[in-house]
């Protein structure tokens, strides 16, 4: 069948992601609604109070425009330059907020806007899984760097190192997908410092794509630190889908730092960009109900006390696990070398995890604290179960 070479490094590169979805144990028993279903951050459980409150609050047209075209409407981007400002206590203009399909379409706008074919974008191992394909599409290059052995933080002398004369971007999660890590400010300045002297030395601006879709699920009200705020030619992308657990109400945003240069010029070429890539502006509704939505949040206070249960309980049975300082995954060692088969003998016991050979981190799980804390507590007999049989000896860890 006859695909571009383009789509052909794009399947090759999401095969295991694409297998895994359709060819595992997981996908078998995915809608078994007696398994403990860890895998993606999907949510578990009926969605927060006031969600569909706002949607149908919202719903009735009040004009004959209320449905049509919808670009980045101004109401909806006062809104969030005014949260963001409020929030990261720099002044944000709504003109620099681009109104986004997700985090998704914040992303692919900022790679269409930016990036040539055979640019090279550097970012840190073990990332969201996301964004290998969709540079792929673009026909950029993917320069990938592990973050620190154990403290996952960026390892910036192994950035500044990959840096080249091709070098358009760098992309740095945070709170970060998988690994839980929040970037301290050392690192984000040491960061800074190394963008500034390459974009110097290589005379274009290397541009940083902070991509924070988790930068309001924070634990035990630790300070965000946003990439954002140390290096002026930043965008940062977010997207509503985590803090309200309705990935399938598709909004978020691409906000151009404030001192970004030449922030008139790439206003306009982001709203091009999404047009066209397909329309990446989030559905007119979701837009006359984004002040009401920008309010609500999951119950943090909850995500932290399963953090804590998972945590606790998991090394209680002998798992490794660090306590992530955000997000809702928990990353803990696997038992055995093989993640892909600890993966399965938890499977056989109910309980389905991401393997982190998927997230390019193997010998790792990745587990989604997106269920009740009943469920959460129920599983933890079937990881109890899955230690127990595991093969010791050489092997084994
Ligand atoms: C780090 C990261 N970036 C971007 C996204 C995309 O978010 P959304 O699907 O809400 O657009 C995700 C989703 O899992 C993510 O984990």
């Amino acid at each position: 069948m006859p695909i571009t070479k383009r789509m052909r490094a794009v399947l090759n590169a999401h095969k295991p992601l694409m297998d895994f979805i359709t060819q595992s144990t997981y996908a078998e028993r995915s809608r078994d609604p007696d398994i403990f279903d860890f895998t993606f951050g999907n949510p578990q459980e009926m969605p927060i109070a006031g969600f569909a409150d706002a949607l149908m609050k919202w719903a009735p047209p009040e004009n004959k425009d209320w449905y049509a075209y919808k670009l980045s409407e101004v109401d909806a981007c006062s809104t969030v330059a005014e949260s963001l400002t409020a929030w990261r206590k720099v002044p944000f203009e709504a003109a620099d907020i681009a109104l986004t399909s997700g985090a998704f379409g914040a992303i692919a706008a900022a790679f269409a806007t930016f990036l040539d074919p055979g640019d090279e974008v550097i970012y840190s191992l073990p990332p969201w899984f996301g964004y290998e394909p969709m540079l792929l599409q673009t026909g950029a290059f993917c320069v990938k760097v592990p973050v620190r052995a154990g403290s996952f933080d960026l390892d910036l002398a192994a950035i500044e190192g990959a840096i080249t004369e091709r070098t358009r971007m760098v992309i740095v999660n945070s709170p970060n997908n998988p690994t839980g890590k929040i970037y301290p400010p050392d690192t984000l300045a040491g960061l800074s410092r190394v963008l500034t002297a390459a974009s110097k030395k290589f005379g274009r601006p290397i541009y940083l794509l902070s991509d924070e879709p988790y930068s309001r699920l924070v634990f035990e009200d630790k300070p965000f630190y946003s990439p954002a705020a140390y290096y002026p030619y930043s965008m940062i992308s977010y997207s509503y889908g985590k803090v309200l657990l309705t990935p399938g109400q598709r909004i978020g945003f691409l906000a151009l730092a404030p001192d970004m240069p030449e922030k008139e010029e790439r206003r306009a070429q982001i709203m091009t960009a999404q047009i066209a890539c397909g329309w990446l502006f989030p559905n007119a509704l979701l837009q006359h109900a984004i002040r009401d939505l920008d309010a609500l949040s999951i119950d943090l206070a909850e995500l932290e006390r399963k953090r804590d249960l998972m945590v606790e309980g998991l090394r209680g049975l002998g798992y490794e696990v660090h306590k992530p300082d955000g997000t809702f995954y928990l990353l803990p060692k696997s038992p055995i070398a093989d993640d892909m088969v600890f993966t399965d003998m938890l499977a056989s016991n109910d309980v389905f995890v991401m393997p982190g050979t998927i997230c390019s981190i193997p010998g790792y799980l990745r587990i989604a604290l997106t269920s009740s804390t009943q469920r959460l507590e129920q599983s933890l007999y079937g990881f109890a179960k899955a230690i127990r049989a595991r093969p010791t000896g050489r092997a084994g860890r």
